[in-house]
């Protein structure tokens, strides 16, 4: 995405002394960022903090000479490509609601045409008010998009919802926001990792997937506007913000919440490394040599899992399928094959021998395989313009099919 112009509208709360790691997240992402803050914003953090850290000037007041001179509220409006108000207390989220214009922060919301984005922090008894409720409720019929709150220890005292949400949260949520919502109205379904066969108590049969294909498709289908849910096997990756993960272990486990989510999805990407095989028995308890005999061996019997891919194409329902395929060699040969089996629509196949490529890497080189046999080689690429090239293929595939 094209680095973008990010207007932050602090407001007065305790939350704002994470602010100005928000303002890292969102410079990181290569954003130009703005402060507007509220009087009383500035008692919570300091606007020389944020003007250093955005390298802007910070404005606050509506009428101050010198900063209208530098750019007025009007110019700062339509400046924006995003407005995000973090922390948002009740009272902004009350004011906006009314559509007051009574400083300079609630001036700019009611001038602004850009996306805007509310991450509330409150008191838990101030964000179940019912007054809030019915605020809340009123800006997002208008289109408002809300990140957070999260439960959990408030600083007044209190547990319960009204934390605000990450900076690292919010910031994938402004993402979001300003992404082009090609795929708003789509369910993606994405299942991610390996997946863990239990041996007995303690072991596990499992293999060296890390989840970053998986999740960077996550993460970009929600860039797009995507509902997201993700599948995945043990995985030590951040959920993407926006996305609803279900962790599983075993392949059967993994089964079981992809047809259970099936029924929403209109898209599968099936990025998982999946085990073939799983021991015909976990043993309950730990297994100790104290119980073989000296120097014997252990052999482990291993049966089928289900190929869930393969099982998908049986299923009713209108939906674009994508599956992987993880090859050490002759990969376009045997991807070709794969197609034919599993039945996809797209598979996306990969040379796990190559450097730069495959398992725990950042960086992957893919071909895409269609039904039929034709074969496309892309460039060594990052994981997330992977991500990214594997959904402009599903969104034409989705248009074609209307
Ligand atoms: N897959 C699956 N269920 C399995 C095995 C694989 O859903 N039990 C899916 C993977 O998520 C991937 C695709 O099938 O999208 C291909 O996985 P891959 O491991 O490359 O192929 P396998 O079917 O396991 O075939 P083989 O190991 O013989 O190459």
């Amino acid at each position: 995405m094209a680095h973008q112009r990010v207007l932050l509208a602090v407001t007065g709360g305790i939350a704002a002394y994470k602010i100005p790691e928000l303002v890292r997240a969102l410079r990181a992402e290569g954003h130009t960022v703005r402060c507007a803050m509220t009087p009383a914003a500035t008692r919570f953090v300091s606007p020389l903090v944020l003007q250093t850290l955005s390298g802007q000037a910070v404005r606050s007041e509506l009428f101050d000479p010198a900063e209208e001179g530098e750019i007025d509220h009007i110019a700062l409006a339509d400046w924006a490509d995003a407005v995000v108000v973090a922390p948002a207390t009740a009272n902004v989220l009350a004011r906006m609601a009314h559509g007051l214009a009574d400083d300079l922060v609630t001036t700019l919301l009611l001038a602004t045409r850009a996306p805007v984005l509310v991450a509330p922090a409150m008191n838990v008894n101030m964000w179940d008010h019912a007054a809030t409720r019915a605020n809340v409720e009123l800006l997002r019929a208008r289109g408002v998009a809300f990140v957070g709150p999260e439960a959990g220890w408030l600083a007044c005292g209190w547990e319960g919802e009204g934390r605000m949400a990450s900076p690292a949260d919010i910031a994938e949520a402004t993402l979001q926001v300003m992404g082009p919502r090609s795929l708003q109205g789509e369910t993606v379904l994405v299942t991610a990792g390996g997946t863990r066969e239990p041996v007995d108590a303690v072991r596990a049969l499992t293999n060296r997937s890390s989840g970053k294909m998986g999740y960077a498709v996550a993460r970009e289908a929600a860039r797009r506007g995507a509902r997201v849910v993700l599948i995945s096997g043990p995985s030590a990756l951040e959920t993407p913000g926006g996305v609803e993960r279900v962790d599983v272990e075993s392949a059967v486990e993994m089964r079981d919440a992809v047809f259970k989510a099936l029924p929403d999805a209109t898209v599968v990407v099936m990025t998982a490394a999946v085990a073939d095989f799983r021991p015909a028995q976990a043993a309950a308890r730990k297994i100790k040599k104290e119980d073989l005999a000296e120097e014997e061996g252990l052999t482990l019997e291993l049966v089928r899992n289900p190929d869930i891919l393969a099982s998908l194409a049986e299923q009713p329902g209108e939906r674009v399928v994508v599956g992987f395929a993880a090859e050490s060699h002759d990969v376009v040969e045997a991807a070709r094959r794969k197609i034919e089996r599993k039945r996809c629509d797209l598979l996306v196949a990969n040379d796990v021998s190559r450097a730069g490529a495959g398992f725990d890497s950042d960086t992957n080189a893919v071909w895409f395989v269609w039904p039929g046999g034709d074969v496309e080689e892309l460039p060594l690429l990052s994981k997330a313009e992977v991500a990214g090239r594997i959904l402009d293929r599903v969104e034409k595939l989705r248009e074609e099919r209307g």
